[in-house]
């Protein structure tokens, strides 16, 4: 394995970071790792905030699912969709006029570019975390950045094209690694298909979720334990509080970049 795909491979979520920051050499490595990620037209669709008021990831912590270790990350950075940046230069290049030219009607930013910028900003945040990754740092994401829409845009002064997509928890890891396993991924066969999608039997299901029904409920038939699991996670992420008020949040977000 070359030492690109061993820092993937052996990678897993910290969220208990050593007291010991980040030197300004390492920062700046991250961010510079994002900003080298490919990007839709070379636009670079996304703006990247370094969080260091402590009041701010305070606020953080409690607004994004009340998550302490938030406040305690060395190193924070929110991923912004933003095509606020572009928006504003082709205003500033007064491509207005030449619209009128040209008999054509001005538009602005719509569901296209947000989802293109979103891609942006997300694939520039996966680099960072690689980059971290490699410098023995940790990292989290943390998706419920998704939620309280307009405490965030306030807060953090957000423009309307410019939207919260995710935030980055990055530290040392205050355990040494070995102690901890990875996370284990659903087996390739479900995941990976070739040339058209595959909808999954309930045989198939069963098969999928082995390894976490053997690990959690090893005395219930697999049958069980499997629809067990299923239903822990219904009520735990998709019908849960969170959720609802993350759907919320989207909805409004979307509301705003439709205006
Ligand atoms: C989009 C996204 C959102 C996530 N949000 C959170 C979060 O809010 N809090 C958290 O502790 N972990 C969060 N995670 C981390 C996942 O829980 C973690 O990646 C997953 O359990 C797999 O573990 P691993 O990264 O160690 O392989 C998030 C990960 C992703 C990709």
């Amino acid at each position: 394995m070359n030492p690109t795909l061993s820092v993937i491979e052996n990678r897993r979520t910290v969220r208990n970071y050593s007291a010991n920051p980040l030197t300004e050499a390492e920062k700046e490595a991250i961010v510079h790792a994002a900003m080298r990620a490919p990007t839709a037209g070379n636009l670079m669709l996304y703006t990247i905030l370094e969080i260091e008021d402590q009041t701010l990831k305070d606020q953080l912590a409690v607004s994004c699912d009340h998550q302490p270790f938030i406040a305690k990350a060395p190193y924070l950075l929110l991923f912004a969709a933003d095509y606020q940046r572009q928006y504003d230069y082709y205003k500033y290049c007064n491509v207005e006029a030449l619209c009128q030219e040209r008999g054509i009607s001005p538009r602005p930013p719509q569901e296209g570019e947000m989802f293109l910028a979103c891609c942006d900003a997300l694939i520039a945040a996966q680099n960072a975390v690689i980059a971290a990754e490699s410098m023995g740092i940790g990292s989290c994401y943390i998706g419920d950045i998704l939620e309280n829409y307009e405490f965030h845009r306030d807060l953090l002064k957000l423009p309307p094209y410019v939207l919260p997509i995710t935030l980055v928890c990055f530290g040392r890891p205050a355990v040494e690694k070995t102690e901890k396993r990875l996370v284990p991924r659903y087996d390739r066969q479900f995941v990976v298909y070739k040339d058209a999608y595959h909808s999954l039997s309930g045989a198939e299901f069963n098969e999928m979720m082995r390894p976490a029904a053997e690990h959690n409920l090893p005395d219930l038939p697999l049958q069980d334990a499997v629809k067990t699991l299923g239903e822990r996670v219904y009520f735990r992420k998709f019908v849960s509080d969170f959720s609802t008020e993350m759907t919320r949040s989207c909805r409004e977000i979307l509301k705003n970049w439709q205006q």
